[in-house]
């Protein structure tokens, strides 16, 4: 199964393919900082190759819907490291996506102050969820020049926030109309200086903005969403193949961790001049690794894996009401449905309760031998598997990333199980049963940290 194999995105390490899409839950206080339950949340969530957090406000001037997180003050930074502190002991990667509402907001929930965009120019034909109700979109106050760039300088101080924090790394929200996609899409974006008009003026300022973030993070650490053919929030490009072509083949000259691409999506068919495949006519020209989104299942997911379209895919609502959905894809356990009701807001109904499923079944048959390896920590697991791999390998061993089909608690102390895959269960015992792997693992390491089970039975 591709899904459950390790894979990397730039520097970004992940178990498995299967990432969590970022999800706004509106659950922060209202300063925008997090709380315990957000830490449980995505504890509960770790399991997923990667997480990407929900939109996190780079600035003030940021927000535009109640509740949301923040990453300008000490305070949301602070609160924050418990978030990362706890999904890496639990043995996840985590990135923050970092976010600016631009237009898509309301006056009442920014202290009285209109939204900001590149022109103004309000969204048509939908409503703001605001505090006190729904409400139509006010027309904007237009950015000027200096606080476009001011704005820049949000998005670096954001990402240096979340280094601060802990992340793992940092994802541009450029898709689903929020302020930088509203600078890529000329139905939004009608500026006269450098940033609007041409082509190359619309797309400065994400480009500028990846080049902070990189600058900040470094080599590998920071992706971009985007969401070339999705009308949402009115996004109404007279051109998408063209803008983000080139938006997407100048990203290549940055050395980003990944691109985040959303599928087409029923809105292509409004505009004839659409591209219909979002994937087959962007993935392509983006040079670095994939991940992509929109309503994709285990099958689906495999496929365009298989297909070798993308490294990665996301997942978005079957992680709210599955939190062990890796588990779930690996053994074909049935999806549990989510309650829409508590999305957005509220406590922690529809946000910590989503059980598990019992993580002491056995695992399915998958059509080839494991061996059992039960260490009791990520750190002793990378010991083992400097020492042991040589003589795995030799067997036709291949070391896999932590596996979440059981966790075993000895005593106080939790034992994670990992898996070694072998062509065949006789390799597997002619391996463990070789005088290399037996020095390797018990002599030079000390038999008592290791606890290897063959596990019989499983396997075809
Ligand atoms: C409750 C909820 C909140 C979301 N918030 C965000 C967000 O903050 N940032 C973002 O880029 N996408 C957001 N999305 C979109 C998801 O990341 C994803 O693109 C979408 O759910 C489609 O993926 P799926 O079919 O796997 O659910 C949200 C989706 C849901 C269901």
């Amino acid at each position: 199964m591709k899904l459950s194999t390790s894979t990397h995105l730039g520097r970004l390490q992940l178990g498995n393919r299967v990432v969590m899409a970022p999800m706004t839950r509106s659950r922060a206080d209202v300063h925008g900082v997090v709380g315990e339950q957000t830490v449980r949340y995505y504890v509960q969530r770790a399991t997923a190759g990667l997480i990407i957090t929900e939109a996190t406000n780079v600035s003030p001037d940021a927000v535009g819907s109640p509740l949301t997180p923040g990453i300008w003050s000490d305070a949301q930074t602070e609160a924050w490291k418990t978030v990362t502190s706890a999904v890496h002991a639990a043995g996840g990667t985590i990135v923050m996506q970092l976010w600016h509402t631009g237009r898509v907001g309301h006056s009442e929930v920014r202290g009285g102050r209109l939204p900001v965009a590149p022109s103004a120019i309000a969204i048509q034909g939908q409503k703001h969820f605001t505090a006190s109700g729904p409400k139509d979109y006010e027309v904007p106050r237009a950015l000027t020049t200096d606080e476009v760039r001011a704005t820049i300088d949000d998005f670096e101080t954001g990402a240096k926030n979340a280094k601060a924090a802990g992340f793992d790394g940092v994802e541009l929200h450029g898709a689903f109309g929020y302020l930088p996609h509203q600078f890529l899409v000329d139905s939004s974006n009608q500026r006269t200086d450098e940033y609007g008009g041409s082509l190359e003026n619309r797309a400065r300022f994400v480009l500028e903005v990846m080049e902070r973030l990189v600058r900040v993070w470094g080599e590998g650490r920071a992706g971009l969403r985007l969401s070339p053919t999705l009308a949402y929030n009115g996004m109404v490009d007279s051109d998408p193949r063209a803008t983000f072509s080139y938006v997407i083949e100048r990203l290549n000259a940055l050395p980003l961790a990944y691109l985040h691409l959303m599928r087409a999506t029923p809105d292509a068919e409004r505009f004839p001049h659409w591209p219909k495949d979002t994937l087959a006519t962007f993935g392509p020209l983006f040079r670095g690794p994939l991940i992509v989104n929109g309503g994709y299942d285990r099958d689906s997911a495999e496929a365009v894996l298989e297909a070798g379209a993308a490294h990665a895919v996301s997942f978005g609502a079957p992680f709210v009401s599955n939190p062990d959905l890796v588990h779930r894809f690996e053994t074909g356990a049935p999806l549990a449905a989510g309650d829409r009701s508590t999305f957005y807001g509220g406590g922690e109904k529809g946000y910590v309760d989503y059980p598990a499923l019992p993580r002491d079944a056995a695992p399915a048959a998958k059509g080839y031998w494991l061996v059992l390896a039960s260490v009791t920590n990520p750190a002793q697991f990378g010991k083992y598997a400097a020492l042991a791999g040589p003589t795995l390998a030799s067997y036709g061993g291949r070391v896999l990333a932590r596996g979440d089909v059981a966790e075993v608690v000895e005593g106080s102390m939790p034992r994670r199980p990992y898996f070694v895959e072998f062509p065949s269960y006789a390799a597997a015992k002619a391996c463990f049963r070789s005088a290399a792997y037996q020095d390797a693992i018990a002599l030079r390491a000390g038999a008592a940290e290791f606890d290897i089970v063959v596990v019989e039975g499983i396997g075809a």
